[in-house]
């Protein structure tokens, strides 16, 4: 993953409401989640005040180059960051996202009367063949794991899981939910370092996770960006293929570079506006 930066704008509709019959009747609908979703429930985001680097350098601590140089130093940030977000609970935003996701789970053609002529169905668009995950799909770059414990399902998780720890010798992976992880740094059986189950600076994203976000960005009819500065790709790339045939709808205090671009922008806490949209 890589930053970059461009410029903002004006123009998009401000309506919850609007946004709200949007959701509610799109068949395909996919969502991008950044840190900013889990701010509410004490978790920092990376970015903007109170960002974590804006005290760290990330190539100091996110880079497969400062793990070699310092995976203890690597370690002991990740081991920190693992217990601010073991005190955490999803927030009504993550709530949001898990309820709308059933919702369209539950409005599966495949249960619509008989004198109703079905939706197509993912699996129905030749071009983009079903992802197993319904018509709704959840991508998001945190490792925090709050949307899982806010009970989604079918997440894409682009960036890893804090949860899980790499051996960097033998390849292993495992779910670590120790805190504080004792030893610091962790080894493998094998005798080599564990890693942080998590996308650095550098990195290509998991290939699996990356098709399925393709997938499910380029066949949205609505997509919406929700607590991301949207200044890291691929992820950010993900709302500009969209762009060729969805709607872009953003949630998020401040200002993205997505904003002149999209259809709504709705200035302010996931927490609040996330439960307005997606009943
Ligand atoms: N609700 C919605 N958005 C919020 C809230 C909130 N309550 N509070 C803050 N935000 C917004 C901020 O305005 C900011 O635009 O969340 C965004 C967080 O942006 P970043 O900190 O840059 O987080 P993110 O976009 O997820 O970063 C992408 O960068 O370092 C990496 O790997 C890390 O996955 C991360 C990636």
């Amino acid at each position: 993953m890589n930053h970059t930066s461009s410029s903002t704008g004006h123009g998009a509709r401000s309506d919850a409401e609007g946004l709200r019959e949007v959701l509610a009747r799109s068949d395909f609908v996919a969502v991008l989640t950044g840190a900013g979703i889990s701010a509410e429930s004490g978790v920092p985001t990376f970015r903007g005040p109170g960002g974590l680097w804006r005290n760290w350098r990330p190539e100091d601590l996110a880079t497969p180059e400062a793990f070699a140089h310092d995976p203890r130093l690597v370690w002991e940030w990740y081991d920190w960051r693992r217990s601010l977000i073991r005190k955490a609970e999803p927030n009504l935003g993550h709530r949001a996202l898990a309820k709308l996701e059933s919702r369209k789970a539950g409005q599966s053609p495949l249960r619509a009367p008989a004198n109703q002529t079905p939706a197509p169905q993912c699996s129905e668009r030749p071009e983009h063949p079903a992802v197993g995950q319904g018509c709704f799909t959840l991508i998001t770059q945190n490792v925090d794991g709050l949307h899982e414990r806010a009970g989604s399902q079918g997440l894409v998780k682009l960036h890893g899981d804090i949860w899980r720890l790499c051996c960097v010798g033998c390849g292993l992976t495992e779910r670590n939910e120790q805190v504080p992880l004792d030893p610091l740094p962790p080894r493998c059986r094998c005798g080599t370092l564990m890693r942080p189950g998590v996308v650095w600076f550098g990195e290509p994203l998991p290939e699996d996770e990356w098709r399925r976000a393709v997938e499910a960005s380029r066949r949205a009819q609505i997509f919406l960006l929700v607590g991301t500065s949207a200044v890291v790709y691929p992820a950010a790339g993900l709302a500009e293929l969209a762009l060729a045939g969805a709607r872009l709808a953003i949630v998020n205090p401040e200002p993205t570079p997505f904003d002149h671009l999209a259809d709504w922008v709705l200035g302010g806490p996931a927490g609040e506006i996330l439960p307005q949209v997606c009943q």
